[in-house]
């Protein structure tokens, strides 16, 4: 996790830019991977009539766009990416909305500060998505202090991810997502993990586009 005095080190290098759409120039995309589901490898043998008629296409995937947006940046990624999977949407929020101040994080006291600062933090979901329907879970967020959410750490502990894959993408300041992707692999580590990915606010859906085909899904 970035360190306080890191993070405000950063934007102090960075200047007055609003912390909530700021990127910095140079910066890595913040990949952690970007493996593609298999495929089975084509075969240059033409099938007979009769196997090309007994073969059945592959069901398509059912997917899922989960995302957390505390103030905006992450859900157009996130409404983007399940438009080009042709996905459904759900919009993850906590029990108790983030305040302005509760995202101040300035002073250590502060609700979002706090609950990064302590990793056992689990806030409270307004809902539980199900999950029973779909094959793929992509799961967006914002990067807090160097790393997910708390909320998100509640999500992957009160859903079953055994068996689905899972795709983890964000927004930041700069901060890659490497780390925040290290831990939802701890906390879900029977899922398919394929890939994750650091977005600044205001990407083209067509560069959201781009990362969602790389992963190869369908
Ligand atoms: C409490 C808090 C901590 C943050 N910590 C970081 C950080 O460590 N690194 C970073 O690059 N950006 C950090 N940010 C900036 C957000 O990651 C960035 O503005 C993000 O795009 C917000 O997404 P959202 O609008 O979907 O909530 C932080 C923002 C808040 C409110």
């Amino acid at each position: 996790m970035i360190s306080r005095r890191g993070f405000f080190k950063l934007m102090g290098v960075m200047g007055a830019t609003a912390l909530a759409g700021l990127a910095l120039p140079g910066c890595g995309n913040g990949n952690a991977s970007s493996s593609s589901a298999s495929s089975a490898a084509a075969s240059s043998a033409s099938p007979s009539p009769s196997a090309a008629a007994s073969a059945s296409p592959a069901a398509a995937p059912r997917i899922l766009v989960a995302c957390f947006s505390a103030t905006g940046n992450t859900r157009p990624i996130a409404k983007a990416a399940a438009q080009a999977l042709d996905a459904d949407y759900f919009e993850i929020e906590p029990a108790e909305p983030y305040t302005d101040a509760d995202l101040y994080y300035s002073d250590d006291s502060t609700r979002a500060t706090a609950e990064q600062n302590n990793p056992e933090t689990r806030p409270a979901l307004a809902s539980t998505p199900d999950l029973g329907a779909y094959d793929v879970v992509l799961i967006g967020h914002p990067i807090w202090w160097g790393m997910a959410p708390r909320l998100i750490c509640t999500l992957l502990e009160s859903v079953d991810l055994a068996g689905k894959t899972v795709a983890e993408f964000c927004t930041s300041g700069s901060s890659g997502i490497e780390e925040a992707n290290a831990e939802l692999m701890e906390l879900a580590p029977s899922a398919r993990w394929i890939g994750a990915h650091r977005f600044a606010a205001g990407t083209p859906d067509e560069e959201v586009a781009e990362w969602v085909a790389s992963l190869a899904i369908g």
